[in-house]
Parts: C-alpha cells; structure tokens; sequence
C-alpha cells in the first residue's frame, strides 16, 4: 500500500461561534470535534499526522498530544495557506495525503477509507470527498463538465447563480497526491471574495496542468455536516446521538427513549440493560449487562457492573458494583466505591467512602470519607461528620453493625464490628466489638406542663 499521510486544518478561530472556547474544541457526544477527526485519522493509519494549530493552539496541543505533529499558521490566511505550514514535515515524501478539516466531526473512518480507495482507482493527483446537499448554503460547490468531470470547486460567496445552485458540495476533505498538493499549493492566489488563500483552488489548478482530479460522492450528506455556528454544532450533536444510540440498540440494549436518550461516544454498555427517558451517560462511562437505568439518572466517569439498578440519580466518578441498587434521588459523588448487592436509598449522598456488600443506607444520610464494612444496617438520617471546618477526617465502621438513625458520627472515629449505635447518639469515641454505644442524654418528663406554654 501506499504510504498515507493526513494534515487536520485547525488553525481558525471559528468567529461565527461567537465563543471563547477554540471552535474545533467544542464538544459533540461529550468530545472535542477535533478529538473525533484525530480517531477517525488514525483508523485510516496514516505514517505521520500534522495538524495545523493557531487560535488556541497551546489548548489544541494539550487534547491530540502526542498523537500529531503541530506547523502553527501564525495568521488564518485560508485553507491554502493552512496546509502550506505543513510543508515541513511533509513536502518531499511519497505517497498520498488526506487533508481534513477539524470541524467535520460526523466523518466516518469507512468514508475516508472510501475516498482513499477512489483517488488510487483513479490514479488522481487530487480527489474531494463531496456529498449532495439538499440545501448547500455556505459550503463551496462542486463544478462539474458537460460529462461529469470536476472542474473546480467555488465558494460560496464567489459563486454565480447558475453555480449556487449546484446541490454537490465540497466536505472539505481530500486525498491528495503529496507531491503534487505542495508544488500545487505555491501557485494559490488570492483573488476571491474573501482575499483568502483556498486549498478549494488546487482542484483548477492541477486540472489546469492536466493531471487527473476526481470527486467522490458519500452517499450521506449528514456525515459531511461542517460545523461552523452554534445552530451547526447542535445538529451535529443531534446526529451523533443518533449514531451512537443506534449502535447500541444493534448491540442488544433498550433504550425506552432514544430520542431523550444522551449517551457520549466512548460509553460502553452490556447487552439487555435497559436505559430509561431523560438519562445522560457521559464521560468514560462503563455499565454492565442486565442494568437499569432509570427516568433523569445521569452517570458521569463511572463504573456499573452488571444487574445494577439506579434509579433517578447522579452518579459520578464512582464504582457501582454488581445487584447494588441505588436511588431514587441519591447522589453518589467522585470516588465511592458502592460493593455487591448493597442498597443506597433515597436521598443518600456519599462521597470517597467504600462500602461494603450487602450493607444498607436506606434514607436521608450523608456518607462522607469512610470505610464500611458488609452487613451493616446504616438508619435513616445518619451523618458521617467528616469536616472540622479545616480538615476531613476518616470513618471506619467494621461488618454487621447497627447505625441508629439519627446517629452523628464524628471523624475520625472506629466502630468495630457487631456494634450498635443507639438511635440520636452522637459518637465521638471508637466503639469496641459487639458494644452498644449510647451518646444522648436522658429523656426527662415533665409532668402537665405542656398546658402552661404559650401556645
Ligand atoms: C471550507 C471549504 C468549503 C467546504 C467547507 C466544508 C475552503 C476555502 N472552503 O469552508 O469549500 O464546503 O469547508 O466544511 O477551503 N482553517 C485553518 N486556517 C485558516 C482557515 C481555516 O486552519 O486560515 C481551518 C479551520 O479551523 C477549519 C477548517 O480549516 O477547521 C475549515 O475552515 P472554515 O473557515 O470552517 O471553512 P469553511 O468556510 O467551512
Ligand atoms: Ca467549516
């Protein structure tokens, strides 16, 4: 095969999404857009990658790493000029280059490998991946002759009637003959409506010098989607989801909603878990086979085995372990460590504490900073009193102990195993095995007094 190389354009500001975040990245499906073009690249297995950076290239650096080689464009004086800066790493190497924008994150890595195969079947010096657009407002269009050869592509804003209403637009994406790209590129001009340098131009120019240039239409124009604007990045969300959605229904889960149904694009579900309306899945999430997730849970960087049931929570950054069942309305936060078959009730928040399988926090408690064995049967309204008001402190509560509801449990504190808390103690002492831990006072009766109150 021939040797593959690929330049990423993502140089520009990206003005028309009137933002501060750097436009290629913004996130679809929870990713950066230019994070999506760097997978779908590297599938095509490419020799060497050199993206092109400007605005925020210190930002864009930091997301590809280690996986491209950056030529900054000091000023974004077009596409042209963009893919120019790499002329030193690529110039004088044999092969073929694919040149693709940062902003064309629906791009699949089978259409690139479509478009390679093309442009080698065709022994062309340039091939664009173009694609039929019912509406093509604001993407360059594809010119072809009387017989169906590309002449050469013309922007938007350059465009004449007759041409503006050709329906074939350009993806911004090629394969190019490497040599031929760079001597080619010398010869750009900027005599457009923008006074920019478009790599668009090469198509003309090569054909002007008589080499072969082709066009390979993609049948689905929602791949090609440029995100240019707000309203652009929405649908490319909107697509995305759709996609992933889709691959994992074919892969054996139910997702009772899909269109309500927000799953970003490095998820991993098991088969026959079933995802209920409203539920956000983000991150590098992984859930097992056989769970629940139910109506408005949203589950950021978490781990769920399998047969777990959350139901209307917020997971983040924490472990659910198998037949552990969680919520409604609990809120598990960055590192908890939930064990087997344990039961986390409603409005139940904890926070770095693991706790051990088969133990219950039925209601109302906060489990902050602790260690819990399994067995234990934790009451309803409980406080792990973990913060001084400059420190956090550690819990440790040991197998099979009773908490009594309404139990204050002072950090830093032991609670050995088959120990009970009373019902509204206030612990601040360790409590040996098989103790019963009494901290509140006595109750005192006063007799008829209630009729001499004031109320
Ligand atoms: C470009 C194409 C258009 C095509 C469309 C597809 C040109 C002249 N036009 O238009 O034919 O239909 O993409 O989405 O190529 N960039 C740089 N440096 C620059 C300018 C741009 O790195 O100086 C980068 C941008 O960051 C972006 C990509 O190149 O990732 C495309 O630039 P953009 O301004 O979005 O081009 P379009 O107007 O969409
Ligand atoms: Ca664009």
């Amino acid at each position: 095969m021939e040797k593959r190389y690929a330049i990423i354009l993502a140089a520009g500001k990206g003005t028309r999404m009137k933002s501060k975040l750097y436009k290629v990245l913004h996130p679809v499906a929870g990713k950066p857009m230019v994070e999506h073009i760097i997978e779908r690249v590297i599938e095509t297995k490419p020799e060497q990658i050199v993206t092109i950076v400007g605005y925020g290239a210190e930002k864009v650096k930091e997301q590809l790493g280690d996986r491209s080689e950056y030529a900054l464009q000091e000023k974004q004086l077009g596409t042209g000029h963009a893919v120019l800066q790499a002329a030193e790493f690529l110039k004088d190497k044999t092969g073929t280059t694919l040149v693709i924008s940062g902003d064309t994150p629906l791009l699949t890595s089978q259409t690139l490998d479509n478009l390679f195969a093309y442009h080698q079947g065709k022994n062309a010096s340039a091939t664009v991946l173009t694609a039929h657009a019912e509406d093509p407002t604001g993407y360059g269009r594809i010119v072809r002759d009387h017989v169906g050869i590309v002449e050469k592509i013309v922007e938007q804003k350059d465009a004449n009637e007759q041409e503006a209403a050709i329906q074939e637009i350009n993806t911004g994406t090629y394969c190019f003959d490497n040599e031929e790209l760079f001597n080619a590129l010398a010869k750009i001009g900027t005599s457009n409506a923008q006074g920019e340098y478009y790599l668009t131009d090469i198509i003309e120019i090569l054909k002007n010098e008589g080499k072969t240039v082709a066009a390979y239409q993609t049948a689905d124009f929602n791949e090609s989607l440029g995100v240019n604007d707000r309203v652009a990045l929405a649908k490319a969300n909107e697509l995305m989801r759709e996609r992933i959605n889709h691959q994992h229904m074919v892969a054996g889960v139910s997702l009772i909603d899909p269109k309500t149904t927000y799953i970003d694009a490095d998820v991993q579900i098991g088969a026959d878990t079933v995802i209920e309306p409203n539920v956000q899945l983000r991150g590098t999430t992984v859930i097992g086979e056989d769970c629940l997730i139910g109506a408005n849970s949203k589950i950021v960087n978490s781990t769920l085995e399998s047969n777990v049931e959350i139901k209307t929570s917020v997971v983040e950054e924490s472990v659910v372990r198998a037949f552990a069942d969680v919520g409604p309305y609990a809120h598990l936060r960055p590192k908890a460590d939930v064990g087997q078959h344990v039961h986390i009730g409603n409005f139940v928040e904890v926070k770095k504490a693991t706790i051990g399988e088969h133990t219950k926090v039925g209601h109302l408690t906060y489990v902050g900073d602790a260690t819990l064995g399994k067995d234990i049967n934790v009451g309803c309204g409980v406080v792990f009193v973990n913060y001084d008001g400059k420190n956090k402190h550690h819990t440790t509560v040991g197998d099979h102990v009773f908490i009594g509801s309404s139990t204050n449990i002072i950090a830093p504190v032991e609670i050995e195993s088959d120990s009970v808390t009373a019902a509204g103690s206030t612990i601040t002492d360790n409590i040996k095995k098989g103790d019963l831990a009494i901290a509140r006072a006595r109750q005192v009766n006063k007799t008829g007094y209630a009729s001499h109150l004031p109320f």
